[in-house]
């Protein structure tokens, strides 16, 4: 028997040689030492050998099977090895090739268009105040001298949050909001959302920008002279100096006098066509001088105080500026659409 072993454990060394494969160390494991492997088939043969010399020949069984599990351990550590090396060998990497090309994302055009707004607005001494969405009745309304029943105040236009809030219909809010806080002279704009109940179509959504900008200041300082000087130099500074600019006399609660602009329509310049229903004009915005109640809303004397404002929405002129045909694209933010849109601001793709 002991012959037997030793028999096996040379002829497994002999094959577990330096240069061995995986298969073949694989195949002198399975043979040897696997569950129906030779050692095994030895021990079973143990009953026929007499008892006094039993421990001696387990001792040796169990010495070539660690033997034999050492060198099949260090011949595959040394194949790993190789492996490894070669592949490092191989796939020599090159530090000097150009790295992956990581997309870069962009302002999206809606806000190019209003950061470019504002930036006028700045220049001409107007500072930025973003005040909130979720609004109530007070501020969005009747401190904009909304009567109780005027029609904007129904379901259907705006849309009610619960709890005596809403989603605020348009951004004269801040007005409200920043006079509440703060003493005139006063020159701010106020960007924002807005949220009306519309359907979302190719000229209208549901969601939209609008810019608020107003001045307050002592009675006399602030004219209608003053709100048609910052409204003609920002729509020539947006549009282009030749841009033909007209005030509409019109009806807001908030604002006596009340006046709409409309500008020569971008396409035909005047002439008239479709787009402006031949008229030669598009209506841009509105505006007005701070009606005296919504002074006294926010306890400020109309004796005292006086000035003027002015609201718009930013998807249309945005609309007309990039000559974009429909209002839905900009809230699918479909990359394939935004990506055209690379460098508005003047700053690199
Ligand atoms: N809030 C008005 C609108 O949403 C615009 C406006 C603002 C008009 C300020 C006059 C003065 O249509």
């Amino acid at each position: 028997m002991k012959e037997q072993l030793e028999e096996i454990r040379r002829r497994a060394l002999d094959e577990l040689t330096d240069g061995a494969s995986d298969q073949q160390i694989e195949a002198v494991r399975v043979r040897v030492l696997g569950r129906s492997g030779e050692l095994t088939e030895v021990m079973r043969g143990m009953r026929e050998v007499p008892q006094a010399e039993r421990p001696a020949i387990g001792q040796l069984v169990n010495q070539i099977k660690r033997e034999l599990e050492e060198r099949i351990e260090a011949l595959k550590l040394r194949l790993r090895q190789g492996a490894l090396e070669r592949s490092l060998a191989e796939a020599r990497l090159d530090v000097t090739l150009p790295g992956a090309r990581v997309p870069r994302g962009r302002i999206h055009p809606v806000t190019q268009i209003l950061e470019r707004m504002l930036d006028i607005f700045v220049s001409m001494g107007f500072e930025v105040a973003m005040t909130r969405d979720v609004e109530d009745d007070f501020h969005n309304f009747e401190a904009l001298n909304f009567p109780p029943d005027h029609p904007a105040r129904e379901m259907q236009d705006t849309f009610l949050v619960g709890g005596g809030l809403l989603l605020r219909s348009h951004t004269s809010n801040g007005q409200i909001r920043v006079m509440e806080e703060r003493k005139p002279p006063l020159a701010v704009v106020c960007p924002g959302r807005c949220y009306r109940r519309d359907e979302l179509s190719v000229r209208a959504s549901p969601m939209f920008t609008q810019i608020e900008g107003f001045m307050v200041d002592r009675v006399g300082r602030i004219t209608m002279g003053h709100l048609k000087g910052v409204l003609i130099e920002f729509l020539r500074a947006f549009y282009g100096p030749e841009t033909g600019v007209r005030f509409r006399s019109s009806y807001f609660p908030f604002t006596e006098p009340s006046a709409e602009v409309d500008i020569h329509c971008l396409l035909c310049k005047g002439a008239g066509c479709r787009v402006c229903k031949h008229t030669g004009w598009t209506e841009i915005l509105g505006c007005g001088m701070i009606h005296p109640n919504v002074l006294r809303a926010v306890k400020l004397d109309p004796e005292e105080f006086q000035g003027f404002a002015f609201g718009f929405g930013v998807e249309r002129p945005a609309l007309l500026k990039l000559g974009v045909d429909d209002m839905r694209l900009f809230f699918e933010n479909d990359l394939r659409f935004l990506a055209q849109f690379p460098s508005l601001a003047g700053g690199a793709a």
